[in-house]
């Protein structure tokens, strides 16, 4: 508790300076961000390893860059749908992709530091292995919010998004629809490398032009009973892992795309 709260004045402190000298251009990143867990622990002062490791990453439930940890099976999730609300739309795909890679510290289920490929020589167990025991422990309550596997009081993830209307047969430019739920915006499509990349182009930065300020929808062939490629909302549509600025002024968090001042990430997919 006492380290966690160091940790968040050192966080605060950085995002000051930051902003001091880099307002007009990048964002922070993930060094000395709430992501960075290096502090909190003697054995190694490397940053990206608690997240990513350059071989043998885990790809068993999801498709995550180079992803150092261990992944919960999407069965162990309890979903959103099963509130069994008049008002939803959307098909769910498996708790997959980004989402389930957030889920392996953000479920509480296992020790932060659980890594596939320990920094240094001999360290690969594709079964995980701590960095440090006793130091960094699972995600606990406060401060932050610790979600839990139980996901029906959180915003839906691995969900097609508006019900469904765009998929990879549409033509590059913005979808046309008809989107399934039309309280939506629709999203703009890309092709890289001949699969499907979307976005919801947001009102920060040049319209039409994907951006680290627009949300990325991920495309997945696994929603539910679709045999075409789809965009889904994941945690990553919302939050940048690696951007530790405190966008939207006082109360607001880390790690968000853009800042969520008058909502503006909730408008910029739902129309209200
Ligand atoms: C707390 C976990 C975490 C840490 C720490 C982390 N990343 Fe990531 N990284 C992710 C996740 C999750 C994604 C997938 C993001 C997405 O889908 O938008 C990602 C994606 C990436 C990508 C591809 C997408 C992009 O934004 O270009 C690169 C490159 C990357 N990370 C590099 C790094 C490096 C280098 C470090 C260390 C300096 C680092 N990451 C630290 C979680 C992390
Ligand atoms: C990246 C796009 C996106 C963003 C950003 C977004 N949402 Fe959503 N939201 C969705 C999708 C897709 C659904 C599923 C809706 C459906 O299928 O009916 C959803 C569902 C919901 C629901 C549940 C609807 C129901 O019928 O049960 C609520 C409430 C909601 N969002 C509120 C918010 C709020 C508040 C914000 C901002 C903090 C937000 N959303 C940001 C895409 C988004
Ligand atoms: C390696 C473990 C780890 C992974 C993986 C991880 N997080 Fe975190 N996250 C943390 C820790 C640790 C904190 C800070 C907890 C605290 O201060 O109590 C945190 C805090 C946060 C916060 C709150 C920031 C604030 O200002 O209060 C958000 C939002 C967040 N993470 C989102 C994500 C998302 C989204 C992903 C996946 C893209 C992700 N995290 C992946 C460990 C992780
Ligand atoms: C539709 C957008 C959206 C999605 C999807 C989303 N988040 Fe968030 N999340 C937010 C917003 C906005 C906040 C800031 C809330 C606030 O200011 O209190 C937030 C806050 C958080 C926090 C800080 C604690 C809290 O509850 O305020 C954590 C941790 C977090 N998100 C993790 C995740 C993880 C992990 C996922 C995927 C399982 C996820 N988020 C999916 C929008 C989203």
């Amino acid at each position: 508790m006492m380290r966690a709260m160091v940790k968040k004045s050192i966080g605060a402190v950085g995002t000051a300076i930051f902003a001091i000298f880099a307002f007009n251009n990048a964002s922070a990143t993930v060094v000395g961000s709430f992501h960075d867990l290096s502090p909190f622990t003697a054995n190694t002062t490397a940053v990206c390893v608690f997240c990513h490791t350059p071989h043998g990453g885990d790809t068993s439930f999801a498709a995550v860059p180079l992803w150092n940890k261990v992944l919960n099976a999407p069965g162990a999730y309890t979903r959103y749908s099963s509130l069994l609300l008049p008002t939803l739309d959307g098909a769910e795909a498996p708790v997959g992709s980004v989402s389930i890679a957030c889920l392996s510290c953000h479920d509480g289920t296992q020790a932060m530091d659980v890594v596939i490929n320990l920094p240094g020589s001999y360290g690969y167990n594709a079964a995980g292995t701590q960095i440090d025991v006793g130091a960094i422990g699972p995600m606990g309550s406060p401060p932050v919010r610790n979600l839990g596997t139980d996901l029906t009081n959180d915003h839906p993830i691995s969900i097609q998004y508006a019900g469904g209307g765009c998929d990879d047969s549409d033509a590059d430019g913005t979808c046309v629809g008809p989107l399934g739920d039309p309280d939506f915006n629709f999203p703009e499509k890309t092709t890289i490398n001949g699969n499907p990349v979307w976005w919801i182009d947001t009102s920060v930065g040049v319209a039409g032009v994907r951006e680290k300020t627009d949300l990325p929808l991920y495309a997945r062939a696994d929603v539910a009973g679709s045999s075409v490629i789809e965009p889904t909302v994941e945690c990553g549509s919302c939050h940048d892992p690696h951007d530790g600025q405190t966008t939207g002024g006082p109360g607001s968090v880390q790690f968000l795309r853009i800042s969520n001042a008058g909502s503006e990430v909730c408008v910029s997919c739902h129309i209200k």
